[in-house]
């Protein structure tokens, strides 16, 4: 919701003050955005008596309704994967059974390897993998781990003390906060002209701390699938492992490939994939809260066990990051793959493919646009002149529509997903995107009031200072209301 405005408020402020420092009245203001329930009962405190069940209940089902309700109108990129309420629904009564079980506990919740086992071996079944995986919490959580596993068996195998990973600037910046968290350094190569990794740059930047080399399928700013097949060959050649992110396309792309698209080879039939993440919160339609992360082999996998066998409160052992994890997400990830079924995939994914390439095309035929690469089922596009292509989207959000911004270079992306597969969505968005560009040249010059807080990606002292704001909209975010109405 509020993410939209922040990024144009952040963005016009940045410019404005011309990198001096921020005024906080002025940051307040862009913060200002993230609090619209600051009219309602503001809670500082447990409250003394405990509330009404129902009033909770329709508080929530208010903000709820109101929230889902542009989303629920296909006029978003990504976000929501599935909008199938009733699928909702029946997910949330799964989760109901098991919310509460706690699954380190497998005495009493055995029903969690069953369901954490099938989920992994479904998920390998459909990458080609070799049935050895975890379950996450998400795109990110996978995405550290792997790296962690790597930089573990490195250090084990290689005696790496000093880890890098090289990978393209388009991986997804999950990997930079991991490695930041980890002291991997992040060598980061550039694209081909057709906005996929640059092997040859990618091979010129490998030495003998190089931990892994990582690659997208596809990536989060474009939706490209990087050419697994030769970086997995420069990974087997220098003896290092090769993480596929297939957060955003692993549990799409096999559909798009059964139904005939040309897509080309990226899971573990590449030889020289090692591993692989791929987000069944995503387009695998689960509750949020859920990623698997598959390996080749299992001494990838053990890298990121833990055994700790003096501790007072026990022999501690643990797959991963978690400790506690809810039975819920488990019993609700297996259930959505169950009862979505290959049928139930596969109409998705065709109906995804069907609106993406009229998309496509529609954006293809506007002469000021390009669209970037060879996409499948996210298309971004840019400017293909000297139009603004920011301009563009304040007036696609005018329209109602949200598009993901992107930045070097300045670019939007329609990430289709099955809301968006209604029927004359994506007629209208074309529709709009005409009226866009329209607008967009009739407002030449004028500073865009979205963007992507781009322009000063050259710039240390641009990037710092907008550093600067982001972690404080992240402690407003941490905080409760500022002069919220009382509880
Ligand atoms: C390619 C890719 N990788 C990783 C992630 C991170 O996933 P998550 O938001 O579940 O942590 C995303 C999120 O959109 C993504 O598109």
């Amino acid at each position: 919701m509020a993410f939209d405005k922040i990024r144009q408020g952040v963005k016009n402020v940045v410019i404005k003050t011309a990198l001096k420092h921020l005024p906080d009245s002025t940051i307040a203001k862009v913060i200002g955005d993230l609090y619209p329930y600051k009219d309602t009962a503001t809670y500082r405190r447990v409250p003394a008596e405990p509330l009404d069940r129902a009033a909770v209940l329709s508080e929530i089902a208010g903000m709820a309704r109101s929230e889902d309700a542009r989303g629920d109108k296909g006029t978003v990129s990504g976000s929501l994967y599935c909008g199938d309420h009733d699928h909702y629904h029946f997910l949330g009564e799964v989760f109901d059974q098991f919310s509460h079980a706690n699954v380190l506990q497998r005495d009493m919740y055995p029903s969690a390897t069953k369901f954490e086992g099938e989920i992994i071996a479904m998920a390998s079944d459909l990458l080609h993998g070799t049935g050895v995986g975890v379950v996450t919490s998400g795109g990110t959580e996978s995405l550290i781990t792997a790296l962690y596993s790597y930089r573990e068996l490195a250090r084990a195998k290689h005696g790496v003390t000093k880890p890098n990973v090289v990978m393209p600037v388009t991986a997804h910046v999950a990997l930079d906060k991991g490695a930041h968290w980890m002291d991997v350094e992040v060598r980061k190569t550039p694209l081909t002209g057709r906005y996929v990794a640059d092997v040859a740059a990618m091979a010129a930047r490998i030495d003998d701390q190089t931990i892994a080399l990582v690659a997208s399928a596809g990536d989060y700013a474009h939706g490209l699938i990087d050419p697994i097949t030769e970086i997995g060959a420069l990974a087997q050649s220098h003896d290092i492992g090769l993480h596929v992110d297939g957060c955003l396309g692993g549990w799409l792309l096999p559909w798009v490939e059964r139904l005939g698209y040309d897509v080309p080879l990226w899971d573990f039939r590449v030889p020289g994939v090692t591993s692989i993440s791929a987000d069944t919160h995503k387009y695998g339609y689960a509750l949020k809260g859920s990623s698997v992360l598959l390996y080749r082999d299992k001494e990838l996998r053990r890298q990121q066990y833990f055994a700790y066998p003096d501790w007072p409160g026990g022999l501690y052992l643990s797959p991963g990051f978690a400790g506690s994890r809810s039975g819920g997400i488990l019993a609700s990830t297996w259930a959505a793959l169950l009862v979505t079924g290959q049928e139930g995939y596969l109409a998705a994914a065709d109906a995804i493919m069907r609106t993406a390439t009229t998309i496509r095309d529609g954006v293809a035929a506007i002469p000021e646009l390009e669209v970037m690469g060879d996409p499948l089922f996210l298309v971004a596009f840019k400017s293909a002149g000297d139009l603004d292509i920011y301009l563009v989207n304040d007036s696609l959000i005018a329209q109602g529509w949200r598009m993901n911004a992107a930045q070097l270079p300045p670019a939007l992306h329609f990430c289709v997903t099955r809301p968006n597969t209604a029927p004359g969505v994506a007629e209208a968005f074309v529709e709009a995107l005409h009226g866009a560009v329209d607008y967009a040249k009739e407002h030449k010059g004028e500073s865009a009031k979205s963007g992507a807080v781009y322009g000063f990606g050259g710039n240390p002292k641009g990037n710092e200072l907008v550093t600067s704001v982001m972690f404080k909209v992240l402690d407003a975010m941490h905080a409760v209301a500022p002069g919220g109405k009382a509880s």
